[in-house]
């Protein structure tokens, strides 16, 4: 873009009463002092934004004379098409005029807005403004033209170890995500290798505590010895309580028998003494003879009967008595104790036994809480690992957009980043000429100074704007700008004069 200015009229602003000045490519303002030469680097802002050169109020009612009101109106080739731009102030009363058309407020900035960047035109018209801007607002104004390295370009000049891991992580998420992500992580993570390590350490000394003092072999084949010895012992006790119980029984047996014999004995005196009745003891009619030796012969049957049984228990009982003859009563009681006592030593070693199972489920658990400890530590040692990978990739992104910006600038040295003790990369602005700050320059220093970071901010933004020089007489040389040149210098004696030439 190519923004001129054609020619500037005032009336009533400040001590010019008329005045109508007609820029060439380099207009040159000569006067004594108070002659009016600032005045007229005022007013073009003024026209534009209601504001003086270095953007701030201005009420330029003349205080000296009379006025109605104060008109300026300044006529600007902006890319070849022409626009006139005026404003009037009548007793506090802005009026704003488009090519000599009335305007209200709102469309006036409208159309000054889309003919350029407020900050851009004041920094490109008035080297003196970009300085009076606040650091950061000036960062980004140099930032906004000068394009930040891209990844790939930044990862080329890091370690391969780093910038192979954040390769990987950039094909997912972006950079700041990335560190937010990992900045989390390290945070959960550190409070949970802390929780690994107090776990590990718990549960070593659990297991130190149940460490077995004999080793599980020489237990096993201790209590192998025992058990042969109680289970020996148990065949002869087992056996013996066989024979016991088969004793036992037998008696019980036999005394059983014994009463069943007298309870027969006492039956049978009842048996004998039974008389045979001569009535039928249904009908109760006398009986018939042959009913009588019927009733006879019953009668001894029962009898006979009644014997064999007898009989009968008697050789049961004494087959019994033969048996139990045959067996004797086998006293187990000291070898029961025997079993007791060996039974209390295996209890000990069984014990021992099951504390040696404990201790290796212990031992299995001891192991697993290392290897997660191990694991939450490799984890957090990878989080620190990019977060570190980060802060190297923002050191070199800022190196790299350094020396792309530094690049632009002839005499004047650019500082974007700052190291903060901890390694951390933070955005700074410093701008330093010969080593000293700007606040250190001198008049011409600072014009010059001023002059180049134009230049520069003309040559990235595409726009080619005037410049105005004032108080010029201070600065014996300097690079001629780009754009229009207007030069306002001091000369004693002499009225104000103005003349626009073409280079
Ligand atoms: N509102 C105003 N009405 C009338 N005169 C004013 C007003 N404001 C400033 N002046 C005066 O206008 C005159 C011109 O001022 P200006 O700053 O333009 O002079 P200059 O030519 O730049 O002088 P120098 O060489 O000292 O820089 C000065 O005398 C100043 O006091
Ligand atoms: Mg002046």
């Amino acid at each position: 873009m190519l923004v001129k200015f054609i020619s500037l009229n005032l009336i009533n602003f400040k001590s010019h009463r008329d005045l109508t000045v007609n820029f060439g490519e380099r207009t040159e303002i000569t006067g004594d002092n108070t002659k009016g030469k600032s005045t007229i680097l005022d007013a073009i802002p003024w026209t534009v934004y209601g504001t003086d050169a270095l953007n701030s109020k201005l009420d330029p009612t003349p205080v000296t004379y009379e006025a109605e009101e104060t008109m300026v109106s300044l006529l600007l080739d902006v890319d070849g098409k022409q626009v006139l731009l005026g404003r009037e102030l009548k007793k506090g009363k802005t009026k704003y005029i488009i090519n000599e058309v009335p305007s209200k407020a709102g469309e006036f900035n409208e159309i000054v807005d889309q003919l350029f960047d407020k900050e851009l035109f004041f920094s490109l018209f008035n080297p003196n403004y970009f300085f009076t801007l606040h650091w950061e607002k000036q960062r980004a104004m140099l930032l906004n033209y000068v394009t930040a390295p891209v990844n790939k370009e930044v990862l080329k000049h890091m370690p391969d170890g780093q910038a192979l891991e954040l390769q990987n992580l950039l094909k997912k998420h972006c950079l700041s995500d990335i560190e937010k992500i990992h900045k989390e992580s390290k945070t959960k993570l550190d409070k949970q290798h802390i929780a690994a390590q107090s776990r590990t350490k718990t549960l070593k000394e659990q297991l130190e505590d149940l460490k077995p003092s004999v080793a599980l072999d020489s237990l096993k084949v201790e209590l192998a010895q025992l058990v042969k010895e109680r289970n020996e012992i148990e065949n002869v006790t087992d056996s013996a309580g066989d024979n016991n119980g088969r004793i036992n029984r037998l008696q019980s047996k036999i005394n059983s028998l014994l009463s069943e014999r007298e309870q027969m004995k006492v039956d049978f005196q009842k048996l004998k003494a039974e008389e045979i009745q001569d009535t039928c003891r249904v009908c109760k009619q006398p009986l018939k003879d042959e009913s009588l030796e019927a009733a006879e012969a019953d009668k001894q049957k029962r009898i006979q009967e009644f014997k064999a049984r007898y009989d009968q228990i008697v050789i049961q009982r004494k087959d019994l008595e033969t048996e139990l003859a045959g067996l004797d009563y086998i006293d187990v009681s000291e070898q029961l104790e025997k079993v007791r006592e060996i039974q209390e030593k295996i209890n000990p070693i069984e014990r021992e036994i099951s504390n040696h199972k404990q201790f290796e489920r212990l031992q299995e658990q001891v192991n697993q809480a290392i290897a997660d400890e191990k694991e939450t530590l490799d984890s957090l040692n990878f989080s620190i690992f990019i977060l570190d990978s980060i802060k190297a990739f923002k050191a070199k992104e800022a190196e790299l957009q350094g020396e792309k910006v530094q690049a632009l600038f002839d005499s004047l040295s650019i500082k974007l980043f700052e190291t903060l003790k901890n390694g951390e990369i933070k955005p700074t602005f410093e701008i330093m000429m010969d080593g000293k700050e700007y606040k250190k320059l001198s008049l011409s220093e600072g014009i010059r100074a001023g002059l180049e970071l134009r230049e520069v901010l003309s040559k990235q933004s595409e726009i080619i704007a005037p410049v105005f020089v004032d108080n010029a007489e201070s600065i014996t040389k300097f690079k001629e700008p780009s754009g229009q040149l207007i030069l306002s210098r001091v000369v004693a004696g002499q009225e104000l004069k103005i003349e626009g030439v073409e280079r």
